[in-house]
């Protein structure tokens, strides 16, 4: 878990929206968002790192990548698959609660947080039925992104 958040692209979304949130561009607060003292980018980046191993991690593995944390929680307890993705989807509950908590309590901007908080929504949004290109399944993220971007707003 210590590799696996920074390992996403959270961390640097995040440095880049800091900035576009604050007045004053604080160095120290620049430095902490990629080190582990900034709570709420590491729950962020843990969220959609499991999100993401819970919807392509099977599909990865059977393309010879390395171990998601499904199967790294098999092999270190024994447990079944169904057992190690409930341990996950309770994982990323409980970093939900911690997120929450830090939200209140962190020393950024207001709408830094708030978009951290888009983020985190959006990865479990995109990861809840594969990821669209990593997965053969892809039919329901082609309608998100259709229904999005394309398809137009009734207006009556
Ligand atoms: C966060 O999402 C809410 C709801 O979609 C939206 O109203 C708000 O503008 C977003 N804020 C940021 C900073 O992205």
């Amino acid at each position: 878990m210590q590799n696996a958040w920074i390992s996403t692209s959270v961390p640097a979304f995040l440095i880049h929206l800091y900035c576009v949130f604050s007045d004053q561009i604080s160095i120290q607060i620049l430095e902490s968002l990629s080190e582990d003292r900034q709570h709420v980018v590491r729950c962020s980046a843990i969220v959609l790192r499991l999100a993401n191993d819970l919807a392509t991690s099977q599909d990865e593995l059977a393309r010879g990548d390395v171990l998601k944390s499904v199967h790294c929680y098999m092999h270190e307890t024994g447990a079944s698959e169904k057992e190690a993705r409930a341990h996950v989807q309770q994982m990323i509950s409980d970093t939900w609660n911690e997120m929450n908590y830090e939200t209140k309590i962190a020393l950024v901007p207001r709408g830094f947080v708030e978009a951290a908080m888009n983020l985190t929504r959006m990865s479990q949004c995109i990861y809840q039925h594969g990821d669209g290109h990593g997965r053969s399944v892809i039919a329901k993220t082609v309608e998100r992104v259709m229904s999005l971007l394309v398809s137009p707003v009734p207006l009556d």
